[in-house]
């Protein structure tokens, strides 16, 4: 079974168990500041998995664009690829354990055909630290389902996975794991994640490939172990916990199931074979590249580039069509890194300067039933691909002259000299890296990349340092808008203590979106008596003024800020206050109006909600 009918059967069937199928969201997400793309299907769920009720009732399944930056150098082993779809299921206080379990299980035996023998299954041990219980009762209902495919489950003691690579697996078959392995948040275990966090045990299935296990990854093989023998398949989190502001763990209004499956390596299971490139999604990639190249996939030396160009092109052509646009900043950098990347590939595998353009529509075809959005975008993600490429190939002699003429002079490479020949030609990090290594250099990858990042992240601060804390403009609407939004702080602050700040904002001449760090939802009378106080102080009309302060005093007199360690010495703090009373006190970089009672309209606040683990988005305008 080929993996489009995988997702169309999955569907169907959480259709039928009575699910609402719903749209994936775009792989950037549009209230998460903490991550640059949607990893997860559990992402767009997080209001719902805290209480509130979801539209289209309390089951909910679907098929999620997903993207991992952080993978994106893994990519080129049998199964790491950056872009892929999460099958997903929720229940939002409806069914629990025994229903999620046993659907999955049919699923996937039943449904997709695959061999029970080898499947294997964990569960949590429990956190007493954290006092959350060891889940026997998982342990147990997988005994059960196991019994019913006529196989005696062992259960077995695991813990972490260092401890599974000392005892190895015996014939176990339900293992306990602790914390690390067998818990789920989007920022990890019960000591790491931030209160306000939701997460809960998780139940994880994984399907045997029977290679030989390699040692480099510890002694003995187990579930848990990244030799590549075991694959994750599907992990079923029973998400009931939600960590409170002191650090011990409440229980969310629900007990509430979030369930993710790689649908790529579902597949990969059903081919029985744990390469992910041979599923049908990414095959017709490879095969055009062994046609174009006259090479072929099967030939060691030459596989690493197959892959790399197979999932790069993909996820670029899913980026694009999501909104994307190559630049040297967030998003737009991982999307000109994968394009480059893949262009770099291509020139090693003797490849044309024009292939990309000729997978791009490969790729869309592929996908177009199911994300019709890139058949929407196919002339906007050709445009894009073939001007990078234009750009790319004209500026790589040049660069590779620059590299040498560089390495040359000084027998070595520099993280700047790195930085440099990304920014004035385009060469991803990894690119300079293996034309260094041409030349007879060899660099550490971590040290190199640190120097890298640490130029990057300078020059980035440089460019914003040029937008002024947010705002989109510098008209009069969005300078009222910005002072509106320094008083809404301070009231914030009055009403709901000292531990909020801001954690970031976005201010239009139509409205301020205004993030800050609290942990619960704010409840509608507060937020009336924050825009009281905003309201007030327009009518009382007090004069806005900046002063310029050394840091540290400001500081020390209580002026409000975040992010103190970005600014220079000095500082500028503006002050809004009339004889009697200080509104607000802030540091800034302007601009406001001179007095509040300049601004026109009455303030309001329009939604509140969660942005992220620990913070939450007010959006307000004038009226
Ligand atoms: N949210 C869970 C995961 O991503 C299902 O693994």
């Amino acid at each position: 079974m080929n993996a489009a009918d995988i997702r169309k059967k999955y569907l169907a069937y959480m259709e039928k168990q009575g699910h609402a199928i719903v749209p994936s969201t775009s792989l950037m997400p549009d209230n998460d500041p903490t991550t640059l793309f949607t990893g997860s299907g559990m992402q767009q769920m997080v209001p719902y998995l805290l209480g509130e009720s979801h539209p289209k009732g309390t089951r909910v399944t679907d098929s999620q664009k997903c993207f991992r930056a952080e993978d994106i150098e893994e990519v080129g082993d049998n199964r790491h690829t950056t872009f892929f779809e999460m099958l997903g299921n929720w229940s939002f206080g409806d069914y629990f354990k025994d229903e999620q379990l046993t659907w999955m299980v049919d699923f996937l035996i039943k449904e997709v055909g695959l061999d029970p023998e080898r499947m294997y299954v964990t569960c949590f041990i429990g956190d007493p630290n954290n006092d959350i219980p060891r889940d026997e009762y998982t342990a147990e209902l997988w005994q059960k389902l196991f019994k019913k495919l006529g196989i005696e489950a062992e259960i077995v003691e695991m813990g972490t996975e260092e401890q599974g690579a000392e005892k190895g697996m015996g014939t176990g078959r339900i293992f306990y794991y602790d914390a690390s392995k067998n818990w789920w948040s989007r920022a990890g275990t019960p000591d790491n994640m931030p209160a306000g966090e939701p997460g809960g045990p998780d139940a994880e299935i994984f399907y045997d490939f029977g290679t030989e296990h390699d040692p480099a990854y510890g002694e003995n093989c187990h579930p848990n172990c990244d030799c590549g023998r075991f694959l994750e398949i599907g992990n079923n989190v029973f998400m009931e916990y939600i960590k409170r502001a002191d650090g011990t763990f409440a229980p969310l209004p629900n007990k509430n199931v979030d369930f993710g499956g790689g649908l790529e390596r579902i597949a990969a299971a059903a081919n029985g074979d744990g390469d992910m490139f041979k599923i049908g999604l990414l095959w017709p990639i490879v095969e055009k590249l062994q046609s174009a190249s006259g090479r072929s996939y099967d030939d060691e030396t030459d596989r690493y580039a197959f892959r790399v160009i197979a999932d790069h092109i993909r996820g670029a052509v899913f980026m694009i069509g999501d909104g994307v646009l190559p630049s040297n900043k967030e998003q737009g950098y991982v999307l000109r890194r994968l394009l480059r990347r893949a262009m770099f590939y291509a020139t090693e595998l003797g490849l044309s300067d024009r292939t990309l353009e000729e997978l791009v529509p490969i790729v869309i075809d592929l996908y177009m039933d199911v994300y019709p959005e890139l058949d929407d975008a196919r002339s906007a993600i050709m445009r894009e691909v073939v001007t990078e490429e234009e750009k790319f190939h004209k500026t790589l002699e040049r660069g590779r002259r620059e590299l040498k003429k560089r390495i040359d002079a000084t027998g070595h490479l520099s993280g700047e000299d790195a930085f440099v020949l990304f920014t004035t030609y385009g060469f991803p990090l990894e690119m300079t890296i293996e034309l260094a290594r041409d030349h007879g250099i060899e660099i550490d990858h971590g040290v190199y990349r640190d120097e890298f990042e640490k130029h990057r992240t300078l020059s980035r601060s440089a460019a914003e340092g040029k937008f002024k804390g947010g705002l989109a403009d510098h008209g009069e609407k969005t300078t009222m808008l910005h002072t509106c939004t320094h008083l809404m702080l301070a009231a914030l602050r009055q009403e709901l203590g000292d531990d909020v700040h801001q954690a970031g904002s976005n201010i239009t001449a139509e409205r301020t979106r205004f993030d800050f760090t609290h942990g619960e939802k704010v409840e509608r009378d507060v937020l009336d008596r924050v825009e009281n106080f905003v309201n007030g102080a327009i009518k009382a009309a007090a004069p806005v003024k900046m002063v310029q302060m050394d840091k540290e005093e400001a500081r020390a007199q209580g002026v409000e800020g975040s992010f103190w360690e970005k600014y220079p010495d000095t500082v500028n703090v503006y002050t809004m206050a009339n004889d009697d009373t200080v509104y607000s006190q802030e540091l800034c970089g302007g601009p406001h109006v001179e007095n509040t009672g300049d601004i026109q309209g009455v303030f309001k606040i329009t939604s509140e909600k969660s942005s992220s683990a620990g913070v939450r988005r007010i959006k307000a305008h004038l009226e």
